[in-house]
């Protein structure tokens, strides 16, 4: 990650950089636009993706106009835990489509084999499945996994997450009931102190407090497991199509 200047710069362009937008994600679900978020004090500038909640299709099972707010709580889980598996992510409360999120846009390197990358448990797709686990993912399909060029890999479209149901749904079930290693549950330790503090602060703020309490208890389980999770035999546990 960028030092914490550079990170905070950017953050404060996508939650009020003035909001150009240059075109539309035609493979989104949702009304999602890519643009340019510019400081106005110094010109700095972010190409962005921008998904205004006026342009969220109505799921079945998470409430209308909260799908920008869990994007932004995912972001906010990732950093916390140390993790960066989330390019920056900002609420917007404005935008030329009304309130929003703004996630920093990802130049994906397009050689990288996904299918080789799962069969050989890369540790970049490990990381993105504890963070599944703990943010309750229910849409983790091989297109919101995008690879960096230095060899990390990032997540995307973290709209349908943190349920208080479990309803994890993803492709990456290759480390299911596998021990996890001590920085890892040094991670989990480490986000646990953040929902007791901080991170629990900003999660009120984007989700609902249910939802906030749920993610406290599945980090909680995590550790006293000790372990990856295993599918639930009540829910699909792979999504459809899954790429
Ligand atoms: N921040 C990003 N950087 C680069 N590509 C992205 C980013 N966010 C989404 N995409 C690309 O756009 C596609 C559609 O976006 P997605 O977040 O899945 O939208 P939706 O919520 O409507 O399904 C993704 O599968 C991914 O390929
Ligand atoms: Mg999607």
């Amino acid at each position: 990650m960028a030092t914490s200047t550079e990170a905070a710069r950017l953050l404060l362009a996508l939650r009020e950089g003035e909001l150009t937008l240059d075109g539309r994600l035609v493979e989104a679900t949702n009304a999602s636009f890519v643009g340019v978020a510019r400081l106005l004090g110094d010109g700095f500038e972010v190409r962005c993706v921008y998904k205004p909640i006026a342009g969220e299709r109505p799921l079945w099972d998470f409430p209308d106009g909260t799908l920008a707010h869990r994007e932004v709580a995912a972001y906010l889980v990732s950093e916390a835990a140390g993790w960066d598996v989330v390019p920056p992510t900002a609420f917007r409360e404005d935008g030329p489509l009304g309130p929003g999120m703004a996630q920093q846009w990802i130049e994906a390197d397009a050689e990288m084999d996904l299918v080789e990358a799962l069969r050989s448990g890369h540790p970049g797709l490990r990381r993105i499945a504890l963070f599944d686990a703990v943010v309750n993912n229910t849409d983790r399909k091989g297109g919101h996994l995008l690879p960096l060029p230095d060899g990390r890999l990032l997540g995307v479209d973290h709209g349908v997450c943190f349920s208080v149901e479990p309803k994890l749904r993803t492709i990456l079930w290759g480390w299911r009931g596998t021990p996890l290693e001590p920085p890892e549950l040094a991670a989990l330790a480490r986000l646990r102190r953040a929902l007791d503090g901080r991170l629990g602060d900003e999660l009120r703020r984007h989700l609902d407090p249910a939802e906030g309490a749920a993610t406290r208890l599945r980090v909680e389980t995590l550790l006293a497991e000790g372990r990856f999770p295993q599918p639930s035999p009540d829910w699909p546990a792979v999504p459809w199509p899954p790429f």
